[in-house]
């Protein structure tokens, strides 16, 4: 590997402006990472890799990602393809030796990841996933909190993501696709899931139930393939005896509450609950907050920062997979994360179909 790690971006839209953290918009212009060199782009629409002011910044353009693979003289992939694609993408890319940062999810199933796990670990190539909100200091500073025990035992933690009524739902292609990779669980679920459960230091998952329903049908541009879960409940048990509660929703006759930096609109209409409950303090990681105090009041603060780097979650992430190449370590968004994650993420469909709790073994 040269001194820069050359980078292929298989899936790119115009106005990516930051290319996923691995570049930094300044100005009108867009400047990669000092380690990065941006070798090639991939799109299968010509428009989005032909004529854009992103074309300019790459060596070479393709419409097909597997003939980049071959073809570009490439250390690393990050794929941000539609969600049906990214298991076939990313076992190409790690059997041609690359390094891969794919977009969440991961896959579209556990069983998916079990085949990406068995290419992975037999790959030289690096695997890491893309969940940014990983990388904010708040998230980061409650789960060091979890750590060291500052919240006593964390046996209660409650992870929501809801838009109201059928705000997602139009014109949504492959996201309204069951098959392909749509529904609300691995769309929103996947961030609100791994938010909670990182912040909570990962602990074991035994068992899931989940109901899911496609409530927006009627709002779907072609109600005739609109077969994706748009609202989930769910619980999550861990092997320690603590829960998960969750809430999803693409659409949902509900509104949230009003967001400080929208004075103007009563109320939100997109908004996101992450909150960890111990028996010696609490933490809204949304808000940033820590609840604790005496027994009989309550005291509100801000969660400490503790030093951890601010700045676009994206960058860190993109740092982060450079560090783990470089260093040959595993990533913060590991392999194994990933495998828990789906087991989570399919357990609960599973579920869902079921109406019955899936134990994970
Ligand atoms: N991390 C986040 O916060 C975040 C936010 C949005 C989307 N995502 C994820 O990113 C992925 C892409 O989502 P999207 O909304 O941009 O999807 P999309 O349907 O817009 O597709 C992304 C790009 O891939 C291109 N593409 C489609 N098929 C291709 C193929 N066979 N070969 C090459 N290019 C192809 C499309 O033309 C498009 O430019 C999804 O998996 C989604 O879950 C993550």
């Amino acid at each position: 590997m040269t001194d820069k790690l050359k980078l292929g971006i298989a899936g790119i839209k115009p106005g990516d402006n930051t290319l996923h953290g691995f570049a930094i918009a300044k100005d009108d212009t867009c400047i990669p990472l000092d380690d990065i060199e941006l070798v090639a782009a991939c799109d299968v629409r010509e428009e989005n890799v032909r004529g854009t002011r992103e074309r300019s910044l790459f060596r070479d353009v393709y419409t097909d990602y597997r003939e980049m693979i071959e073809k570009a003289d490439l250390d690393a992939v990050l794929i941000r393809l539609p969600t049906f694609l990214h298991k076939q993408a990313t076992i190409d890319c790690l059997k041609a030796g690359l390094h891969v940062l794919c977009e969440k999810p991961p896959t579209c199933t556990y069983e998916e990841m079990l085949d990406v796990a068995k290419v992975a670990r037999s790959s030289p190539g690096k695997y890491m996933f893309v969940r940014q909100s990983r990388f904010l200091p708040s998230v980061q500073a409650a789960r060091r909190m979890v750590q060291e025990g500052k919240l006593g035992e964390v046996y209660c933690a409650e992870s929501r993501w809801i838009r109201s009524r059928g705000k997602q739902i139009l014109g949504n292609a492959w996201r309204s696709e069951k098959e392909r990779g749509g529904g609300v669980l691995l769309d929103l679920g996947v961030h609100g899931i791994d938010q909670a459960w990182f912040a909570m230091d990962k602990p074991k998952p035994v068992e899931v139930t989940a109901a899911t329903f496609t409530a927006f049908k009627q709002y779907a541009t072609d109600p005739n393939t609109y077969s994706a879960d748009d609202t989930v409940a769910g619980m999550i048990r861990f092997e320690s005896g603590a829960v998960l509660a969750c809430l999803f929703a693409f659409g949902m006759n509900a509104v949230g509450p009003q967001n400080p930096n929208q004075p103007d609109k009563p109320y939100a209409t997109d908004w996101q609950v992450s909150r960890l409950f111990g028996t010696e303090g609490g933490l809204d990681i949304q808000k940033g907050e820590l609840i604790h105090g005496p027994v009989d009041s309550v005291e509100v603060e801000p969660l400490p920062a503790n030093g951890y780097p601010s700045g676009s979650p994206m960058v860190l992430q993109a740092r982060e997979f450079i560090r783990a190449i470089r260093t040959d370590t595993t990533p913060l968004n590991s392999l194994d994360d990933a495998l828990a994650l789906m087991r989570m993420l399919s357990g609960l469909i599973q579920s869902g179909e079921t109406k019955r709790s899936v134990r994970l073994n």
